[in-house]
């Protein structure tokens, strides 16, 4: 017999959630154990309440107090489980800090991660929007994981295609979104490592630091130094990365929007389609460095929004929609919100 879950009332979440929002969880569980999941899937009551789960926090706006129940993923752990033809796997609790995984694997010598080096979050929210950067995406890497049907109670893995990963994008945002709680990932690191470094800011910056053929050490260490130049630390500047995804338009669509703006910045997908920047698309509109009420567009970066200090929910939002709305009134294209807005 397990023993009974912990259930904490009106807990503050200001330092649980990135963005630095004051707001409190009705409910909170710090969850350590998979046992405590299925505790709550098994209770009538808990289960039916509306659910939270937060990792890290990095990639949430809470636009108020939340009136159901939050689990906390503080679990930890990660090891090598196993190995196929081609790649070293490697397993991490979702509780375990992104970053701190990607440095675990490059000081036991395997490369595969480093592009991912210093994005903020857990392990476990990793998978729900595809993380990515500097020219890779998580998927790129993937596996498999582990995840609790909240439901039914059982537990499932899934395999890289089961995730329906796409740019930003997972199941875990659709259709196994209020249900599935993610407890643990597996990576497939390549035996055989290549450096990926075509994206052409992180070329750069190794053809400065005169690095020709980088180790994945020097790569991280790249990746890091830009990141640390042009986005805010969360633990001085209240920040949820990226606010808004690249939208993505058809050639004809992107061929129109060059005519009339020749600077456009654009990307050439496989399927035929563009990304275009969305910080090129805010920064024409004038909001970077602007701010409404304590809510603001970072300085060096018009993606990222921040809190000034004491911003709420409301008013980060209130400075999304007039941003939404100047970009789809200049250049006719919507932007999506990349957090979850709670
Ligand atoms: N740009 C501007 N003004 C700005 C910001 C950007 O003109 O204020 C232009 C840049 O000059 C550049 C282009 O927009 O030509 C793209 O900028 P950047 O290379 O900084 O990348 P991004 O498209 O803005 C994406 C990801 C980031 C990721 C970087 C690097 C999304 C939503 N964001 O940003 O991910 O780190 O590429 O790969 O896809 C995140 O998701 O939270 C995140 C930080």
């Amino acid at each position: 017999m397990s023993s009974p879950i912990l259930l904490q009332s009106n807990v503050a979440l200001r330092a649980h959630n990135t963005f630095g929002i004051d707001a409190a969880a009705a409910s909170y569980l710090r969850v350590l154990h998979v046992d405590d999941l299925r505790a709550v899937a098994a209770d009538h009551q808990l289960a039916a309440m509306p659910r939270l789960v937060l990792g890290g926090g990095s990639n949430i706006v809470l636009t108020g107090d939340f009136p159901g129940l939050v689990l906390h993923m503080c679990t930890s752990g990660v090891e090598v489980t196993g190995e196929t033809q081609d790649a070293v796997l490697v397993t991490a609790a979702a509780g375990e800090n992104w970053h701190r995984l990607v440095d675990w694997t490059l000081q036991h010598g395997l490369g595969g991660l480093e592009n991912l080096s210093l994005i903020p979050g857990s392990v476990g929210a990793s998978p729900i929007q595809n993380i990515g950067a500097y020219g890779i995406e998580l998927k790129d890497r993937f596996h498999s994981l582990r995840m609790i049907d909240m439901q039914s109670g059982a537990i499932r893995s899934l395999n890289r295609d089961e995730c329906g990963f796409s740019y930003r994008d997972s199941i875990f945002k659709h259709t196994l979104r209020d249900r599935a709680v993610i407890l643990d990932v597996t990576l497939a690191l390549p035996r055989r490592w290549q450096a990926c470094i075509a994206y052409a800011e992180l070329a750069n910056e190794l053809r400065a630091r005169g690095v020709a053929a980088p180790t994945a050490r020097q790569v991280a260490h790249a990746v890091i130094a830009i990141r640390q130049r042009k986005l805010p630390d969360p633990a001085t500047i209240g920040n949820a990365g990226s606010f808004f995804k690249n939208p993505v338009v058809g050639a004809s669509r992107r061929d129109e929007l060059v005519a009339r703006h020749p600077a456009l910045v654009s990307y050439l997908q496989a399927d035929g389609s563009y990304k275009l920047a969305a910080g090129w698309l805010i920064d024409q509109c004038g909001w970077k460095g602007r701010s409404l009420g304590a809510a603001g567009v970072y300085e060096k970066q018009a993606l990222v929004l921040v809190n000034r200090g004491g911003a709420t929910g409301a008013e980060v939002m209130h400075l999304a929609n007039a941003i939404r709305a100047d970009v789809a009134q200049r250049f006719g294209v919507d932007l999506e919100p990349e957090p979850v807005v709670v």
